[in-house]
């Protein structure tokens, strides 16, 4: 698996922006403050930094100390100088294909000040939180860009969640302000967004405010003071289309993004100004490739940090023009995003295994009948995409002539961590190296180095721009929970192994996160929504592997007395989860159980569930309790 090397055509490498990517390697590693340096000096500062990373108080580190700055200026105001500002900045199509909406980067800085003129309206200043629910419509992107501007803190909640899920997340934000849509459309059903967030509201004194952009059309009942629809505010002389830009402080926070750990709550993920915008613009650059000509299309949702990096900030920090689709890849059929790549003359394309796999199932025929020929770069994210996926990526999609970009990299770490650039030499399903500037090790338990080719634990030595800068309110559990296993490096959660030419191949997470056709999910969270069901004593969640999705959500029940285990009662569990917390959440299976195996001390032993359900040996039970 290993032996086979896919090589860049020369065509590709005379493309790329970077042909030389060891000697930029080498200069990275050897003057890390220097490259970032020279990066952030392509972008716009009010005023330029004093120091570019400051690590007197690690693991606190500081970016472009002193320098001012706005995300917002550099995505968009900042094109309207130049030739740009005429250019297509997003092009977005509904998912019925009745409806496409266009914005030049002069249209996207009219929205987003009309958008930002209405939250500053609702009484929303410098470094409030604003909570924004939608579906992939463009005036999500308005929204994010509008809070950057003005310098309030967006918290994206992933419009597939669900009640619990928003309402955990509103009021750990103390958002005083939701936006939000009437609804939105995902397999041509609806789902009644503005209706989640009333439901949600009833426990969070904090919001004042929600902004109602409508979308599906349906009747939603309407608070009078509290809820307000957008195109009503969008009349009003407020809404005009200037606002100024806020001047940040690199290291002000741009937003926060709720993201699940292995126990306890979602964590509060907390990005910057500063350093995030250099990381998305300079790896964006670099490993897409991107350049004026192009049409980029990355599937994700805006709610999770692939939409946040590489669907709004990165692409328009380099000014390129996005693509955003509403719906998913197989509605109403199976070729779908194959006719979108050609009715939009898409060159660079990035997407997620699960997606593949599952377009896969269907054949070549569906692909074959669409021309693919604008595509130049592919893409993966979310998970290991396995070798068979990659294969027929490349092959049926690229035509065999589109490297792949595998980038692996995380919430945490706001931009790509490992990838190739086009010029890398690829391994199907291995991200190659680490980018310029970082160091990856895989360690055993006690933080020592593992031979090559062992499986061990990831961790990156190295700061990098896009870091985060702590968990929002909870600086102890930022610390706890990245940096205290193994002193000075951080720990990423996977697993992973390096092979002699300097590859890594991801293998997973080693903690209680699952990875659900790669959305990211905390078994706690899964275990908190089944035990709000009248007939649940006690529960625990577990991944098993899934063939198109990856890893799918396995639960074992334990019940109260008086519920009998049946067929009818499973369904009825696995539709609570998908009310509660959201349908992606939903359980592949649940198993009754009389008793769940727990340590001594009272801490259930997944590693034996897990064992248990794929009919594997148990291992070592000598801790497990009588
Ligand atoms: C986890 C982070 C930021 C990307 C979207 C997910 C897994 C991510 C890859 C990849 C193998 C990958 C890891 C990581 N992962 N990309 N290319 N190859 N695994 O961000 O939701 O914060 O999840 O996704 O397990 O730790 P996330």
């Amino acid at each position: 698996m290993e032996g086979e090397v896919f090589y860049p055509s020369t065509e590709v490498v005379s493309q790329a922006v970077l042909k030389d990517w060891e000697k930029t390697a080498a200069y990275a590693l050897g003057d890390l403050s220097g490259f970032w340096a020279k990066e952030a000096g392509e972008l716009e500062w009010f005023q330029p930094c004093e120091q570019v990373l400051d690590d007197s108080n690690k693991p606190f580190f500081k970016w472009f100390v002193g320098g001012k700055v706005n995300i917002t200026h550099n995505a968009v105001d900042r094109h309207l100088k130049t030739y740009r500002k005429n250019k297509l900045a997003l092009i977005w199509e509904s998912e019925d294909g009745k409806c496409d909406r266009s914005f030049s980067y002069y249209a996207l800085n009219r929205e987003v000040c009309r958008m930002a003129n209405i939250i500053k309206a609702m009484g929303i200043v410098r470094g409030d939180r604003v909570t924004i629910y939608m579906g992939r419509v463009p005036e999500i992107v308005f929204a994010m860009l509008a809070c950057a501007k003005i310098g309030a803190i967006h918290s994206v909640v992933f419009g597939g969640f669900s009640v619990d899920a928003l309402q955990g997340r509103i009021a750990d934000s103390q958002s005083k302000l939701i936006i939000t849509c009437d609804g939105s459309l995902q397999n041509g059903k609806l789902v009644e967004l503005k209706r989640i967030v009333d439901d949600s509201l009833r426990h969070c004194p904090t919001v004042e405010n929600v902004v109602v952009v409508k979308r599906s059309g349906h009747e939603v009942p309407m608070e009078a003071m509290r809820d307000h629809w957008y195109h009503d505010l969008c009349a009003l002389p407020i809404a005009n289309g200037k606002c100024a830009t806020e001047v940040m402080d690199a290291e002000d926070p741009l937003f926060i993004l709720y993201t699940s750990g292995s126990t306890g709550t979602p964590k509060a993920i907390m990005h910057t100004h500063g350093g995030y915008m250099v990381g998305t613009y300079s790896t964006l650059k670099y490993v897409f490739d991107i350049t004026d000509e192009d049409r980029f299309w990355c599937t994700a949702d805006p709610g999770w940090i692939t939409g946040h990096s590489y669907i709004v900030y990165g692409p328009l920090l380099n000014g390129a023009t996005v693509f955003i689709f509403e719906g998913g890849p197989s509605y109403p059929y199976p070729n779908r995003w194959w006719q979108l790549i050609e009715r939009y003359g898409i060159s660079i394309f990035y997407t997620a295994p699960t997606a593949i796999r599952g377009l896969m199932r269907f054949g070549d025929a569906w692909p074959n009948k669409h021309d693919l020929s604008s595509l130049r770069l592919l893409g993966s994210v979310g998970e290991p995409i396995n070798p068979e996926a990659w294969k027929w990526f490349y092959h049926v999609i690229g035509r065999g002539k589109c490297p792949i970009m595998d980038t692996w990299w995380q919430t945490e770490t706001g931009a790509f961590m490992i990838t190739p650039t086009p010029v890398v030499p690829l391994k199907p399903g291995s991200g190659t190296r680490p980018f310029f500037g970082q160091v990856a090790e895989i360690v055993d338990e006690a933080g020592n180095p593992v031979e090559v080719g062992a499986e061990g634990f990831l961790v990156l030595t190295r700061p990098w721009p896009a870091m985060m800068r702590t968990l929002y309110g909870d600086d102890e559990r930022y610390v706890k929970s990245y940096w205290s296993k193994y002193p000075g490096k951080y720990m990423t959660g996977d697993s992973a192994r390096c092979d002699k030419d300097g590859y890594y191949w991801i293998i997973g997470r080693v903690d209680d996160v699952i990875k659900v056709s790669g959305h990211r999910l905390g078994t706690a969270e899964v275990e908190s929504a089944l035990i709000t069901h009248p007939a649940v004593a006690e529960s625990a969640a577990i991944g098993l592997p899934h063939e198109v999705k990856g890893q799918a959500i396995f639960c074992y029940v334990q019940l109260n007395p008086g519920f009998d285990p049946h067929e009818d009662l499973s369904e009825e569990l696995r539709q609570h989860v998908s009310q509660h917390l959201g349908p992606i959440a939903r359980p592949e299976e649940i198993r009754f159980i009389d008793k769940l195996p727990k340590t001594r001390s009272g801490k259930i032993m997944r590693r034996v569930l897990k064992a248990r359900a794929q009919g594997l040996p148990e291992g070592d039970l000598s801790t497990l309790e009588e």
